[in-house]
């Protein structure tokens, strides 16, 4: 039996409750699937400022090179939320992925047909919705240099650069084709092509790329038109491809349509090797929740769905995240809910119990 070795990283806030519900759920997948999991530990994020001054360090990143597979809770918090800080837990989340490598960002969302009935969207809307966001991740005004401040006899002034090249537009555009290419073949450009000369750029690329794609069907979208059609026709998307900043954006609002961020998990992968797998980083697209956090009122569902796409894309163990979904799915069937998800009738049970759930339906 081989021993995956993966990394954790819990961080800050509910990050530490949300990922010890996970684990319930690969501890099950051991036993189930004969599988070993080796785990390592890292502090990150505001633990990792009170503790080593920097909320990322060196040691982490070698950490994971040596990880198959990164599973991060969340960083932040008012604790660290000074704007004039100097070092910021949010630095952990993008340090990692630069370092890493990891340039696509998947963020999966799928309306459960149970929750439909009680989401703040009318069901009619939400019937059907099943999409990819691909999220260019290591790139654009994240990362872009000039970024500074000053101040001169007119004030205090600030830039920020969006920058892209080519190679980052060409690799990550083809991450979101042969994603389609797997699912109904349909992928949405999302840029702001009338304003931008990046977005320009990533038009233009993805008009070339599509030649080889004659299977799939490509169209664009301007970001704003994006964010409306979001929410009045999500069930038309299939794939949608994104630049970095428009990306995190546009799936906090698609995280409504799943009925809560709760709800969304997200993998962050780099080149990916001959069999498809690589290392990857997953995490739950919620962050910290200050204002839950160490109450046991956080959904672990996220999280533990990250551990899904972790199963899938960096271990290539597809029958076992597909039985993670499933055992998700069986226990909201069940009628259990978290606060967030909360709906008539059902049973309202905190994180550790639905994580046990969950657990206790793999194994089952
Ligand atoms: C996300 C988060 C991060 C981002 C923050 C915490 C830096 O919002 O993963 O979507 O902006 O990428
Ligand atoms: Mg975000």
């Amino acid at each position: 039996m081989t021993a995956f070795p993966i990394l954790l990283a819990p961080g800050d806030g509910i990050g530490p409750e949300v990922l010890e519900e996970a684990l319930k759920a690969l501890a099950a997948v051991e036993r189930r699937f004969g599988h070993e999991f080796q785990y390592e530990r890292a502090v990150v994020g505001g633990a990792a400022i009170d503790r080593h001054g920097t909320a990322l360090r060196d040691e982490t990143i070698e950490a994971a090179r040596r990880s198959r597979a990164l599973l991060f809770g969340a960083v932040g918090g008012p604790k660290w939320d000074d704007p004039g800080a100097a070092v910021r837990p949010e630095q952990a989340i993008l340090g990692l992925r630069k370092g890493l490598g990891l340039y696509a960002n998947l963020r999966p969302v799928r309306v459960n047909p149970l929750l439909i009935e009680d989401a703040a969207i009318k069901p009619e809307v939400l019937r059907g919705v099943d999409m990819i966001v691909v999220r260019e991740l290591t790139g654009g005004v994240y990362f872009g240099k000039p970024r500074k401040r000053w101040t001169n006899s007119r004030g205090r002034q600030a830039v920020d650069t969006v920058r892209y090249s080519e190679r980052e537009i060409a690799r990550i555009l083809r991450t979101g084709f042969e994603l389609a290419r797997g699912r109904r073949r349909k992928l949405t450009s999302v840029d702001k092509a009338n304003v931008l000369d990046t977005s320009r750029l990533w038009r233009e690329i993805a008009v070339e790329l599509a030649r080889e794609y004659p299977d799939v069907a490509l169209d664009h979208l301007l970001v704003d038109a994006c964010a409306m059609h979001l929410v009045t026709h999500p069930a038309d998307f299939d794939v949608i491809v994104t630049e970095n900043m428009f990306g995190d954006i546009l799936t906090d609002e698609a995280s409504v349509l799943a009925g809560s961020m709760g709800m969304l998990p997200s993998a962050s992968l780099g080149a990916r090797g001959r069999g498809g797998a690589g290392m990857g980083m997953y995490e739950p697209i919620h962050g910290t929740a200050p204002d839950i956090a160490g109450q046991g009122r956080a959904n672990p569902i996220a999280m533990i769905l990250s551990v899904a796409l972790m199963l899938r894309h960096s271990l290539a163990l597809e029958a076992e995240a597909a039985a993670v979904e499933a055992a998700v799915d069986a226990v909201l069937a069940d009628g259990y809910r978290t606060a967030d998800i909360e709906a008539e009738g059902a049973a309202v049970v905190d994180t550790a119990r639905m994580g046990t759930l969950v657990a206790e339906r793999l194994s089952a």
